[in-house]
């Protein structure tokens, strides 16, 4: 992926013509470590570009120049030492930014956004796995996100055995693991468990993927049920565009 001069993401095909939605729509995708989301994105993408729908391709920490300047301090490790409430706040702080920059712009002109990662991945690393009181997380998510919530989100669910088995294969020997992914299995479980309570709990907006499966089946599923809730959101949309 390419950081384009807005400060997004995109893997190409951006000069072609594109239909656009009467309003975009914002999916995002979360779980834990080397559950296959970026390479699903990727698939996503395509194939919507394909059927020429304007895709856009973000991700979080990050997506927009103010946003990349501080992923860097938080994958680094180098605001650890600062406690989990300092990173929730800088986390935040990034995808404000990210959110009106890049986010809520693509959405306004019809644009579909992909997002690698977003406020769920905030609730479970800092707020589940961090300690932090809950209702500190809800004001922080309701300020970064300013009513940018994603129209759906894909839960990629896998065993973190395997899913730390892949994200090692996948940085190769010799690079390390970023901040979040060096931590214990235990912690990595407590996520795993976190994300499909979410899911439980917002049933209209997550759907939960099985990612232990290959990358073609997953392609399949994820297309499925994406493909599902853009067809379902079509009639509405025209009947807004529709003449009086
Ligand atoms: P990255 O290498 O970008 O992605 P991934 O693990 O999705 O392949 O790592 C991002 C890390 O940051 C990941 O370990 C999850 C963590 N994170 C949080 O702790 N809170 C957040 O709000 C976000 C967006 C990410």
């Amino acid at each position: 992926m390419d950081l384009l001069s807005d400060g997004s993401y995109d893997s190409g095909q951006r000069g072609q013509r594109q239909s656009r939605l009467a309003s975009g729509f914002f999916i995002t995708f979360e779980g834990g470590e080397g559950a296959g989301k970026s390479t699903q994105i990727e698939r996503l993408a395509r194939r919507m570009r394909a059927k020429k729908y304007e895709v856009l391709v973000t991700r979080e920490p990050g997506g927009s120049p103010g946003a990349e300047a501080v992923r860097h301090v938080l994958l680094s490790g180098a605001a650890e030492p600062f406690g989990p409430k300092m990173e929730a706040i800088l986390f935040a702080a990034a995808r404000s930014d990210h959110v009106e920059q890049v986010i809520r712009p693509a959405v306004e002109r019809g644009s579909i956004v992909l997002c690698d990662r977003f406020i769920d991945s905030s609730r479970v690393y800092q707020g589940v796995t961090g300690g932090i009181d809950a209702d500190f997380m809800k004001a922080l998510e309701a300020v970064a996100i300013n009513g940018m919530m994603p129209d759906m989100t894909l839960i990629f669910d896998i065993d973190p055995v395997e899913g730390l088995k892949r994200a090692t294969a996948r940085r190769g020997a010799g690079d390390v693991a970023d901040r979040f992914e060096k931590e214990t299995l235990a912690i990595h479980r407590r996520r795993r468990e976190a994300f499909l309570a979410i899911a439980k709990a917002e049933p209209e907006r997550c759907v939960v993927i099985d990612a232990s499966a290959d990358p073609d089946t997953v392609e399949n599923v994820v297309t499925a049920a994406v493909f599902a809730a853009l067809e379902a959101r079509m009639p509405a949309q025209k009947k807004q565009t529709a003449p009086a």
